[in-house]
């Protein structure tokens, strides 16, 4: 099914289904916390207005407050309901059209995000010119056809109850995964390096996996009854799973990339 903008705004409704999947990635190795991996890639100091697009939970915005505070940090994020805990400057705006001028950031962030933006190219363009010559535009994403054994439990279980039409794991990002967002992003800009993070997520229980997968409700076109019922399979099949191993393993790779 295609991913619509209903379906993201949805989902982003309240910060619950985007934590539940942030929470899987405690059970990574090697440890790894993309803020850590995000915030390296800034100039230490001198930062003065940081936009932090498509926030979410404020978990960048946060970090960079910390660690600038001589900079004006806003979290800038299409659904109101993802900034409630977040605290001023919080501002609600889409990133196909930012309420700023032209030159006017240091730094810009994009992360996570871009794949749920129905013009990609529009966004990317904003980004650019809202970022003052020499600034700097972080941008993430996930890996094109990452995460194999969740991927294939969860195409198992759903095929089944969706059929072939059904939501395939991983079609919501893939309009701008590791293959495609290169050249989106050289369109607008001179230059893009390439940070890869790559690891295995092994999980001790069902329980984070089955929150992982009913936070994609939103994106399945399906009643809750069949919905449901997908999960009850998945964890039919996780409860095989753990009879006979200690943990559910999958490789997990983020991707940043440096704008300029
Ligand atoms: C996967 S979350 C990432 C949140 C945060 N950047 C992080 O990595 O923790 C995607 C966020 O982008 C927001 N979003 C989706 N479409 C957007 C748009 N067109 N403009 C601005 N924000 C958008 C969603 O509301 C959600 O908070």
């Amino acid at each position: 099914m295609a991913i619509d903008g209903k379906g993201v705004m949805e989902n982003y409704a309240h910060t619950g289904n985007l934590q539940s999947r942030i929470d899987i990635y405690r059970y990574r190795t090697p440890a790894f916390d993309p803020v850590d991996a995000a915030v390296e890639l800034l100039p230490r100091s001198g930062l003065g207005l940081v936009l932090d697009v498509g926030a979410g939970t404020g978990r960048y915005t946060h970090r960079l407050r910390a660690l600038h505070p001589e900079a004006a940090v806003v979290a800038v994020d299409r659904s109101p309901g993802m900034l409630t805990e977040v605290e001023a400057p919080v501002m609600t705006a889409d990133a196909r059209s930012l309420p700023y001028p032209d030159d006017a950031a240091d730094a810009v962030l994009a992360m996570h995000m871009l794949y749920h933006v129905p013009d990609i190219p529009k966004a990317v363009a904003e980004l650019r010119r809202v970022l003052k010559p020499g600034g700097t535009c972080l941008v993430s994403t996930n890996a094109a056809r990452d995460m194999g054994a969740m991927s294939q439990l969860w195409e198992r279980v759903a095929r089944e109850a969706l059929g072939p039409d059904g939501y395939r794991f991983g079609s919501a990002i893939e309009n701008f995964d590791s293959d495609s967002a290169p050249a989106l992003l050289r369109a607008s800009f001179d230059s893009v390096e390439v940070f890869r993070h790559q690891g295995t997520v092994a999980v001790p229980e069902p329980a984070p996996i089955l929150a992982f997968f009913d936070s994609l409700r939103t994106w399945v076109s399906a009643g809750d009854d069949v919905f449901d019922a997908i999960l009850e399979d998945a964890a039919r099949d996780l409860d095989g799973h753990f009879a006979e191993h200690a943990t559910f393993d999958f490789p997990k790779t983020t991707v940043l990339y440096r704008c300029k």
